[in-house]
């Protein structure tokens, strides 16, 4: 049985903001640091280059910039947000949540807010949270931000790991739907499944593995991958969602106008793109730019679609994501302004 986001308002994502830090790690650069080199990188990811933070900057900086852009673009004040979730699994240290030291960078003053971390999943689903408070009448205007600092959590000595990853992500205001005829989200479908936990992970710092000497000496503060593992569910969960949900919505890959699926590797989206019925020309692919953002790459996606002129109104958005976890996830939206 689907779900119903019908409560009492249609909720619709209002504005989109963005923020990436100005350095640039390209595959290049990389091939100084350990043994790679572009052409493997792009025939194999896609991925040409990747933003990285500055020492010092935090998720908190970037996601309060990315905030702050996305409630002008929406026309509002901080201090109309009522609530902040921010998807991430580098928040600026483990307690206090993230959205926290966001509602004071930007001002809202008057809003609550928390953190998810469902990693690569984050904001797909959070936005799909933030979407609940308001078709239920709860808030009027939530800010829903996915943006991670991978940087800080990449052994750059490891190559399966930090040829992938890039720091950045962005900020959406969520808002009531009134037309009628575009409603906004219309349907998500999400999973999770533990059994993947090993295949990517951290498994240092927590409280399994409280930080010591000897959690620091092997490397346990880094994110560990068993690349093809993740690879393969990834081609096909996310494609098996994306269908589930096309199906009981009674349409095809033929009625979707737009694809914004997880930038994880270029050979997961086309893989998911093909399986889905989907032609690449529907495809928003950006991740040649900014590599896998984790919980940032849909903001970054949608962002992109935005100023390329490709999401317009009344565009029939199929929303995906796939990552640690395992959780995967999609979407099905009306895009309107
Ligand atoms: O956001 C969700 C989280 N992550 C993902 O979705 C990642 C999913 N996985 C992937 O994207 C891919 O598995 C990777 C990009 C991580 C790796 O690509 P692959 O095609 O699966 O490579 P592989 O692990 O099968 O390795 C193939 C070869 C190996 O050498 P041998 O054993 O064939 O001699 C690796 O040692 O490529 C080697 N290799 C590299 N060579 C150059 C692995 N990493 C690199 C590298 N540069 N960076």
């Amino acid at each position: 049985m689907a779900p119903s986001l019908t409560s009492k308002y249609q909720a619709k994502i209002a504005s989109v903001g963005i923020a990436v830090p100005p350095g640039l790690l390209t595959n290049d650069d990389l091939s100084k640091m350990v043994d790679t080199s572009d052409q493997w990188i792009l025939e194999r990811t896609g991925i040409k280059q990747r933003h990285i933070a500055e020492k010092g900057v935090a998720t908190s900086d970037l996601a309060a910039e990315a905030a702050l852009k996305a409630i002008e673009k929406a026309g509002l004040k901080p201090t109309d947000i009522e609530l902040i979730i921010v998807a991430t699994i580098t928040p600026d240290m483990i307690l206090p949540a993230t959205a926290c030291l966001v509602q004071t960078k930007i001002g809202a003053t008057g809003a609550w807010g928390f953190d998810i971390s469902i990693a690569c999943s984050g904001f797909l689903y959070a936005l799909q949270v933030g979407c609940q408070f308001v078709t239920t009448g709860a808030h009027k205007n939530v800010l829903v931000i996915g943006l991670d600092v991978m940087s800080s959590i990449i052994d750059y000595t490891d190559r399966t790991t930090c040829i992938i990853f890039g720091d950045g992500g962005g900020a959406a205001v969520v808002q009531r739907s009134d037309s009628p005829d575009i409603p906004g989200m219309i349907d998500f479908i999400h999973e999770v499944d533990g059994i993947g936990g090993p295949a990517l992970c951290l498994p240092g710092g927590g409280s399994r593995n409280p930080t010591t000497a000897e959690t620091l000496e092997k490397k346990m503060h880094y994110v560990h991958q068993d690349g093809q593992v993740v690879f393969k569910f990834a081609t096909r969960k996310m494609a098996d969602l994306c269908v589930k949900l096309l199906e009981r919505n009674g349409l095809t890959g033929d009625d979707i106008d737009l694809f914004v699926p997880h930038q994880a590797n270029l050979r997961i989206i086309s893989s998911s793109a093909e399986r889905i019925g989907l032609d690449m020309k529907k495809v928003v692919v950006n991740i040649d730019q900014y590599g896998n953002t984790t919980a940032g790459t849909l903001p970054l996606a949608l962002n992109s679609a935005i100023e390329d002129g490709r999401l317009k109104e009344g565009s029939l958005v199929l929303l995906a994501s796939v990552g640690a976890g395992f959780s995967a996830g999609a979407a099905l939206m009306r895009w309107s302004y």
